[in-house]
């Protein structure tokens, strides 16, 4: 186990409201798919407390060892008043392997799983994925994965990286940007960190527009974060394999964090919720199929003006809740 040089920080986004559409009580079982600073997991372990269990997964080691830690002292923890230490389960790996992760440990099927995607302020600030502190290109939210931002820049080549800025981060000046970065490659530069990214992206702007490198910057920054973690990937196996794996009448809910991923939610809900598909011609239904699920949300959640004022970091969340039917 590596030592955690500081606490784990993270403010749970739209927690009254997860709780709100999970409805967790005594008894039941949850699956917090990404664990994070514990926030969703505290607060559910008290709820279905003393004999509801929750499986909690991330990828980073870093926030199981850190929950771990919690756990352990959870007398002194009021975040953990009442939970029962054996009844919440950590698990280091990826939430689109949620089979074989509930089938390892023998957990029954869900009356919830929740999924905040994305990262934490944590990762944030320590794993070169913003612009705003130097560091090196790293990005990995899982440290044991081989492939870094650095290596995309250094060895993707040009379509490729292209793709990744247009569909990830529709920066429309992906092909200066990705000219820039050859041309910096090419004459036997490694691009090693946050600072010799931004000053790359920021030279490749057209005068103009030079004002705006912050802008293109974030979207080239969440571009290589989606890609060194296959976060749409990982986001397009979870979703089947979490609604199969919930009880009847379980909910699934799931906070995104920008338009790529709330689309691929939004649209999973929409095929479940739907019910004949026959022609609107034919007198009668022959398909034969019914509503696998009851969109709980007909509109996403976002958080509200108070929430934005305590954590400004919430802005861009949707919440999306669905039943099974
Ligand atoms: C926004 S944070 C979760 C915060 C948490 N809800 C809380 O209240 O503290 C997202 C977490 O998901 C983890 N994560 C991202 N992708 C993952 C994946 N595919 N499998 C498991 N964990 C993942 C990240 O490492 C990060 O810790």
């Amino acid at each position: 186990m590596t030592k955690i040089e500081q606490k784990y920080q993270h403010t749970p986004v739209l927690l009254k409201e997860v709780l709100e559409y999970l409805q967790p009580c005594p008894g039941q079982n949850f699956v917090d798919a990404t664990l994070g600073g514990g926030g969703y997991t505290a607060a559910i372990a008290n709820l279905i407390a003393p004999e509801g269990g929750i499986l909690s997964i991330d990828l980073d080691e870093d926030a199981i060892n850190n929950f771990q830690f919690l756990i352990s002292n959870f007398q002194t923890n009021p975040k953990l008043k009442n939970h029962n230490e054996k009844n919440i389960i950590l698990h280091q790996g990826n939430f689109r392997d949620l089979d074989k992760i509930i089938k390892q440990h023998e957990f029954p099927p869900p009356d919830g799983i929740v999924a905040d995607l994305g990262l934490s302020s944590y990762e944030l600030e320590r794993r070169g994925i913003s612009f705003q502190t130097e560091q090196p290109l790293d990005m990995r939210f899982d440290q044991s994965q081989e492939l870094t931002a650095k290596f995309i820049l250094q060895s993707y080549d040009e379509n490729r990286l292209r793709k990744i800025f247009e569909d990830y981060g529709e920066e429309k000046f992906s092909r200066r940007i990705v000219k820039k970065i050859l041309e910096t490659r090419d004459k036997g530069q490694e691009t090693r960190t946050t600072n010799e990214l931004y000053q790359i992206i920021a030279n490749a702007l057209p005068k103009p527009v030079k004002h705006k490198a912050d802008d293109s910057a974030r979207r080239i920054f969440q571009a290589l974060r989606i890609e060194v973690n296959h976060e749409l990937e990982n986001l397009e196996e979870f979703l089947p394999k979490a609604f199969a794996l919930l009880k009847t009448g379980g909910r699934l809910v799931v906070i995104t964090f920008h338009s790529l991923e709330d689309r691929m939610v939004k649209q999973f809900f929409a095929g479940l919720a739907k019910g004949c598909v026959c022609p609107p011609e034919f007198p009668q239904c022959l398909c034969g199929r019914n509503p696998q699920a009851k969109i709980l949300t007909k509109k996403p959640l976002a958080a509200t003006e108070a929430e934005l004022r305590r954590n400004p970091r919430a802005r861009p969340a949707k919440l999306r809740a669905a039943i099974k039917l």
